[in-house]
């Protein structure tokens, strides 16, 4: 693997791993169209690798572009970061959720078929699993029913990839199952830039602290978890990012379709981010206990026992440097890129 295309590489999650393949010098090709992002990422980026990508503003629903970049450029393999991911909005514009998650990826992949590029990194998500019925949640678990349509739209899309693999076996299919993101480079010129009101929590948390949101709602303190408030998996995007590294390797060696899991295996609940957030930043995060939010599940974390011993990962940063990241991110940044 030399080559690589990276759907979504400016945001979040996709700026942070083609950091991180510039540094190994890979050669990366960017696809986005910045409906979630701009182009400030990669800048920040280039500088600090010193290295340069070749960006590409547009859709992966464009056959016709993704027909240009395969022809312009040798791919060797993709990194699929692009789809939109904000649960609340995806209840609202569940076709316009299909339509980019499914049909997206379903576009992605005929385009890569036809330019006989057959590996292929795909961001899945803890979400596969439904409601939890044991923890920690392994790999040979059966998925259950995501509560919402962003979570159907990476169920479906791992279905239809496993029945790419099925019909032809010379694809080598990577699903990452991605528990909760956060963290930020610890350069503080990369991190999370939510539109609007942030649905996630350690970016709500980041808002409090800076000044920009009264209060976090701390949503439910009765489930059944050991202080009431809902228990995650969070893990350091730098780790998750190297997750993608490392897994470029396993399609280098032929992998067929594997599953894995990217997460830490350590939940920690609500308040507990609340407070090692405080002593990470020094900085109040006022709180309200509030209802629970519909279709939230009470604890979810990871085994992340197969990722280790099939592809030689595991994540490195705690949830102090988590903290700390994230508040260097926000405060030196406070509108994002914008
Ligand atoms: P993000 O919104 O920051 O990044 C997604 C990128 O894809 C954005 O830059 C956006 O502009 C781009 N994009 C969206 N639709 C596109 C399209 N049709 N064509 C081209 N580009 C498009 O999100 P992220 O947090 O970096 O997430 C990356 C991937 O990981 C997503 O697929 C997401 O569903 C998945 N994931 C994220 C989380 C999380 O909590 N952040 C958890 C599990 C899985
Ligand atoms: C974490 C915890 C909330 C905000 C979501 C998606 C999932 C994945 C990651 C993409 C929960 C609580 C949150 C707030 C709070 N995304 N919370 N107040 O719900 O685990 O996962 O993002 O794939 O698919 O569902 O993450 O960060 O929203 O919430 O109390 O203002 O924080 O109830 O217990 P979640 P989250």
């Amino acid at each position: 693997m030399k080559s690589i295309l990276v759907t979504g590489g400016t945001g979040y999650i996709g700026s942070h791993t083609v950091l991180q393949l510039l540094d190994a010098n890979f050669e990366v090709i960017i696809l986005d169209n910045f409906s979630n992002s701009s182009d400030e990422s990669l800048k920040r980026v280039e500088k600090l690798t010193g290295k340069q990508a070749k960006l590409y503003e547009g859709d992966i629903r464009d056959s016709d572009l993704l027909n240009t970049i395969f022809t312009s450029h040798k791919i060797d393999g993709v990194i699929h970061f692009a789809g939109l991911k904000a649960v609340g909005e995806s209840v609202e514009k569940p076709l316009m959720y299909y339509e980019n998650n499914v049909y997206g990826t379903l576009n992605l992949c005929k385009a890569m078929a036809e330019h006989g590029v057959k590996n292929i990194v795909f961001s899945s998500s803890a979400t596969v699993y439904g409601d939890p019925v044991v923890l920690p949640l392994n790999e040979n678990l059966p998925t259950g029913t995501p509560t919402n349509p962003y979570g159907q739209s990476k169920l479906m899309v791992e279905l239809m990839l496993k029945d790419l693999y099925k019909a032809d076996s010379e694809w080598n299919i990577v699903l990452l199952r991605y528990f909760n993101p956060a963290g930020a480079h610890p350069s503080g010129l990369i991190g999370e830039d939510p539109n609007g009101i942030p649905n996630n929590l350690m970016p709500f948390i980041t808002q409090v602290a800076t000044g920009k949101r009264e209060f976090l709602s701390v949503f439910g303190d009765d489930y059944d978890t050991p202080d009431g408030t809902g228990v995650r998996d969070y893990i350091h995007v730098d780790d998750l990012a190297n997750g993608h590294l490392k897994a470029l390797n396993k399609l280098s060696d032929k992998a067929g379709l594997v599953t894995y899991n990217l997460g830490t295996g350590q939940g920690y609940s609500v308040l507990e981010m609340v407070t090692n957030f405080e002593k990470a930043s020094g900085q109040k995060v006022p709180y309200k206990i509030t209802p629970r939010r519909s279709g939230d599940v009470a604890a979810c974390y990871a085994d992340p026992k197969l990722a280790a011993e099939e592809l030689g990962w595991t994540a490195n940063k705690g949830l102090k440097e988590m903290c700390e990241d994230s508040w260097r991110w926000q405060s030196t940044n406070p509108n994002g890129y914008k």
